[in-house]
């Protein structure tokens, strides 16, 4: 038999999704009954979905990319020279100079699809646990510093400073200290926690670990959205993985101290993403929203100190701690620092995984990196920031993507999701669909949210059936000003976010002839 040449198929949900599987099987059969030696791995995605799946070669000029493979490619690909990197009608060349990926600001998800997942070696290699023996080498108290100074802002949706978060729960003193990761992902169009936990499980195992330390934790637990098997199932493997070669357990890296980190699967409910109802949920209760103060820093699982983070802010941590606040500081604009893994999906043509330093604008992530629809039709409306997220329209696609920017028009980032819609979509369904959604979802604590989602419904469908228009339009908005200001979380206090933006800049769509007032 020839050298063995290593192949990689991508072992990531969306990958598998599409065949990935199948591609594998094929080419490991093929191969063999060709003669041929072939070191197959399944990495993660690199994130670029429209390609997958893709299968990437080793070869001495670095990796070549092929894709989108079907099983019935690879006989094909093999004669035309898939081992040695030949030139194909499926081939992108060298990977790292598809365009797509060499544009982006890749802190985050640096190593995504560069390495086997569950490689303990692999991880080693690229950088990995740098930051946690950094951070075993500092006093508990720089640790945190170095988060802070960073400027670090959660990545869950509220873009509260991390640091400050585990400076309260380092501050408050406590037998029993928890941290937990909030991986129930829920928004529309997200999936960037997924691709962390399937892609690169080490690096979440790490930024947690970090903050254990920091703030003197000794338990953590990862709550991961019940539709995620394969994340779980990743990340359960990874921490056995981790524990067993001294990074998780008793005895972290030798230094004496303990953090036992295990999995949990969420409940199935969006508003279980809602921190204290996920804390409830993971004490085994309905997941319903806590009122807050106290916050979960103070009182967070059973009554303790609690961090409580989104699965990109404890990713972002390493890196951060093995190189440096300033280095992640220096990217970004303003208050928004670092870098944000952007999620592009919905109606958009090329959608994908796109981290780049805040201040990159949505036209150039809807037309640079998306292409525009994939149904070739216009653009018509943009939710950024999942279902509670404003529709942006064209005339702020050019403002810098940071949370000032976008809270100065009432716009949010949230977890960075992009939905794209093109001209065949009616606003009035979507702000009909929001409502709904939330009714569907409300834990049904507080009346704005709880009733007052379900006469939204109401309300939207007597402006679309034309049932007294002009007063049902104003009473659509006072009822959002009662759930904006009324609602105990943001569930019922951001539904109107969607719900405005496009009676705002779509009123046609609701059988107004004209605004029925100026838009933002
Ligand atoms: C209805 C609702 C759903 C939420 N869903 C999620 C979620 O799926 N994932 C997440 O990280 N944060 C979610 N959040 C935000 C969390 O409440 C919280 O802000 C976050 O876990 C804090 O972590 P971070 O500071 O790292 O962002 C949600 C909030 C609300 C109101
Ligand atoms: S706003 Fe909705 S989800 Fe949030 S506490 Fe009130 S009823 Fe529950």
């Amino acid at each position: 038999m020839s050298t063995a040449i290593t192949v990689r198929v991508p072992r990531d949900s969306a990958a598998l999704a599409v065949g990935a599987d199948a591609v594998a099987a094929t080419l490991q059969a093929e191969c063999a009954r060709r003669g041929l030696a072939l070191n197959l791995v399944r990495n993660g995605s690199r994130g670029l979905f429209w390609l997958e799946p893709l299968v990437e070669v080793s070869t001495s000029a670095g990796r070549v990319a092929y894709g989108p493979v079907t099983p019935e490619d690879v006989p094909g690909l093999l004669d035309a020279g898939l081992l040695q990197g030949a030139p194909h009608a499926l081939g992108h060349g060298p990977t790292e100079q598809i365009p797509y990926l060499a544009k982006q600001e890749r802190l985050c998800f640096a190593r995504m699809g560069l390495t086997d997942p569950l490689s303990l070696a692999d991880y080693e290699a690229h950088e990995g646990w740098a930051g946690l023996r950094r951070a075993l080498a500092m006093p508990d108290a720089a640790v945190v510093d170095e988060v802070l100074q960073s400027g670090l802002r959660g990545r869950g949706g509220a873009a509260f400073p991390t640091g400050i978060k585990w400076k309260t729960v380092m501050n408050t003193p406590s037998a029993q200290k928890y941290i937990v990761c909030n991986a129930d992902e829920g928004d529309s169009g997200t999936y960037s926690d997924r691709m962390t936990m399937e892609g690169d499980p080490y690096m979440l195992i790490e930024g947690m670990t970090i903050a254990a330390l920091a703030v003197g934790a000794t338990r953590g637990y990862v709550y991961v959205r019940s539709e995620y098997p394969h994340a779980i199932a990743t990340l359960n493997d990874a921490i056995a993985r981790a524990e067993a070669a001294g990074f998780l357990g008793s005895d972290v890296l030798g230094s004496g101290r303990a953090f036992h980190l295990q999995v949990r699967k969420a409940a199935g409910a969006y508003v279980c993403g809602e921190e204290t109802a996920l804390l409830e949920s993971l004490e085994g209760k309905r997941g319903i929203v806590r009122a807050k103060p106290p916050l979960p820093a103070i009182e967070g699982l059973f009554g303790q100190p609690t961090v409580i983070n989104n699965v990109i802010s404890f990713a972002s941590v390493p890196l951060i701690l093995a190189r440096g606040a300033a280095h992640y500081r220096d990217y970004g604009v303003g208050r928004s620092m670092g870098t944000l893994p952007i999620q592009l999906a919905g109606n958009v043509k090329r959608g994908g995984l796109v981290e780049k330093a805040f201040g990159v604008t949505l036209r150039e992530l809807l037309y640079d990196f998306g292409g525009g629809t994939a149904s070739g039709r216009p653009i018509k409306a943009v939710q950024v920031g999942g279902p509670l997220g404003t529709y942006v329209p064209e005339s702020k696609w050019d403002v810098p993507l940071d949370y000032e920017a976008y809270a100065a028009f009432g716009g949010v980032v949230g977890h960075g999701g992009i939905v794209v819609h093109d001209d065949t979509a009616d606003m009035a369904k979507l702000a009909r669909y929001a409502m709904e959604f939330c009714a569907i979802e409300s834990c049904g604590k507080c009346t704005p949210c709880r009733i007052g989602s379900t006469r939204g419904v109401e309300v939207i469908d007597r402006i679309t059936a034309n049932v007294n228009r002009p007063a049902q339009v104003k009473l659509l908005r006072d009822l959002c000003d009662t759930m904006l200001a009324g609602s105990l979380c943001a569930m019922g206090g951001m539904t109107p976010y969607p719900v405005l933006s496009a009676l705002d800049h779509y009123p046609e769509d609701f059988g107004l002839a004209t605004p029925d007032r100026a838009a933002a």
